[in-house]
């Protein structure tokens, strides 16, 4: 992933707390903000739900206060009913203030130099599925 960005020119920043993405660019704005599966690599609750949910929250929450003005956010997850019910891409884009996301198959092989990493050192949920879908997220 890391080489793939170099190829293309970008910078890679460490350190970057989605949750807190305006903090980090308080004036930058961008037209493209992609996270490919988040993953706090706990499986502990917050406020009634799991970590993973409550970070995306607040992942799309920040990631609006830095789009350009036709700008959007991608979002990369295991194309499954557990995943969708864990991460609830509709319910998730009412909350932080997106329309109804659209999505559209991911498929790694198309994305040369794309290597899947893990959070910990445990199971990778992208190495156990094979269909994976990216969601689409447009501020209304
Ligand atoms: C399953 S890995 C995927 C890594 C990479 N995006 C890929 O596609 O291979 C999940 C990543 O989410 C990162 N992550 C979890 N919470 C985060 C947060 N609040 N801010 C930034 N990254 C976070 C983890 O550090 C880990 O690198």
């Amino acid at each position: 992933m890391l080489i793939w960005i170099k190829c293309c020119g970008g910078h890679i920043l460490y350190d970057i707390d989605a949750t807190k993405l305006d903090s980090a660019f308080p004036k930058q704005k961008f037209d493209t903000i992609i996270f490919q599966f988040p993953n706090v690599g706990s499986r502990e609750g917050k406020y009634g739900h799991t970590s993973n949910h409550v970070m995306v929250r607040k992942f799309l929450r920040a990631a609006k206060l830095c789009l350009d003005m036709h700008g959007k956010v991608l979002l990369t997850l295991v194309d499954n009913p557990h995943y969708r019910g864990i991460f609830k891409p509709d319910e998730a884009a009412i909350f932080a203030g997106y329309k109804t996301p659209h999505s559209y198959p991911f498929d790694a092989s198309k994305f040369r130099g794309y290597a899947h990493t893990n959070t910990n050192d445990d199971d990778s949920a992208a190495q156990s599925y094979n269909r994976f879908v990216t969601w689409v997220f447009e501020p209304e």
